[in-house]
């Protein structure tokens, strides 16, 4: 009773941030979001009458405490819907270094479900592996299907699922991810999506989320770049107003990060095909038009505070190995 599975982390153009209801990580508006091909998460799950408790390690590391106890609840799930009371072994790998700034409890969750419904046996559509997956983090439902995707906010458990638009070879847009920091984030999303019904902004960021997620369908579908750079700007600007106004405040930003803001304005001003999207940390995700890539990779590499440049492109489905 052993599978094993693989995930792309993503990269949100309309964020998702604050929930309608925290158990179930119902969110409080839908997102729009493009995988991030080559930085996955690789997770074998192996249920067995040997084990007295669930156990996982990360990159080698066992986890322990709360975070062991979010895998052990994520099984649970799986466990239920297949009558199996087994305790798990979970093995998880990430292609990119932990700590690298770059997210990864949607590769993690996306690869854990589809790893987990599988070893037991479980025949779970995409949609239902989505909405299994929102439950351990909301951003790794839009880990599971192809390419770009949105994530339907939804009713209830089974209707919060994230579908694709369109395929991972729609658009070869490319992701340059400008690291400023590896530090671990202060405030995680998890505490963070609590935060922002605090901000009195929120209120008028999840009310017009609806028509910006429209709009970047259509930018999307219609591969207009100057609409989606406007669009992402747009809606990562507003998240983070969110975050800065809420109580307490969240200011994920690093001097540097405002650096690479600045600069990717300039450059699309001058008519390279760049925008920027910032997540709950202070590294910048610069989306770039093919003939932009090495011109932008060059500019982040020059500003002061960015470490590296990390690239990745519009990344597929989450798989099984066989
Ligand atoms: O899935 P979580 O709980 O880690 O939340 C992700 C939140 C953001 O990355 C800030 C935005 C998003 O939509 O990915």
């Amino acid at each position: 009773m052993q599978a094993t599975a693989c995930a792309y982390s993503n990269i949100a153009f309309i964020k998702y941030w604050g929930n309608r209801d925290h158990a179930l990580r119902l969110p409080a508006n839908p997102s729009l979001s493009m995988n991030l091909g080559g930085l996955f998460t690789r997770t074998t799950v192996r249920f067995s009458a040997d084990l007295a408790a669930d156990c996982a390690t990360v990159d080698g590391q066992a986890l322990q405490g709360a975070s062991l106890a979010r895998v052990s609840a994520h099984l649970d799930y799986a466990r239920r819907l297949a009558g199996c009371a087994l305790r798990a072994e979970v093995i998880s790998h990430n292609n990119f270094p932990a700590g690298a700034g770059i997210a990864s409890s949607a590769s993690a969750f996306a690869a854990l479900s589809l790893a987990a419904a599988a070893a037991l046996g479980l025949e779970l559509s995409e949609r239902e592996l989505s909405a299994y997956a929102r439950l351990g983090s909301g951003s790794a439902a839009r880990s599971v299907p192809n390419g770009f995707v949105v994530w339907h906010t939804g009713e209830d458990h089974a209707s919060s699922y994230a579908e694709s638009i369109a395929p991972a070879d729609h658009w070869q847009l490319t992701d340059l991810i400008a690291i400023i920091s590896t530090a671990h984030k202060a405030i995680g999303s998890t505490e963070g999506h609590q935060l922002a019904e605090t901000s009195p902004l929120q209120a008028a960021r999840v009310a017009t989320t609806p028509s910006r997620l429209a709009e970047c369908i259509q930018a999307v579908l219609s591969r207009d770049f100057e609409r989606l750079a406007r669009l992402v700007e747009l809606d990562s600007d507003m998240m983070h107003a969110v975050m800065q106004t809420s109580t307490p405040p969240l200011l994920y930003w690093l001097p540097p990060t405002v650096a690479v803001m600045h600069r990717v304005r300039a450059l699309r001003a001058e008519g390279v095909g760049v925008c920027y999207t910032i997540d709950a940390g202070a590294n910048v995700h610069c989306l770039c038009l093919p003939e932009s890539v090495e011109r932008v990779r060059a500019e982040l590499l020059a500003i002061q505070g960015v470490q590296e440049v990390r690239a990745a492109q519009a990344g597929s489905a989450a798989w099984l190995e066989r």
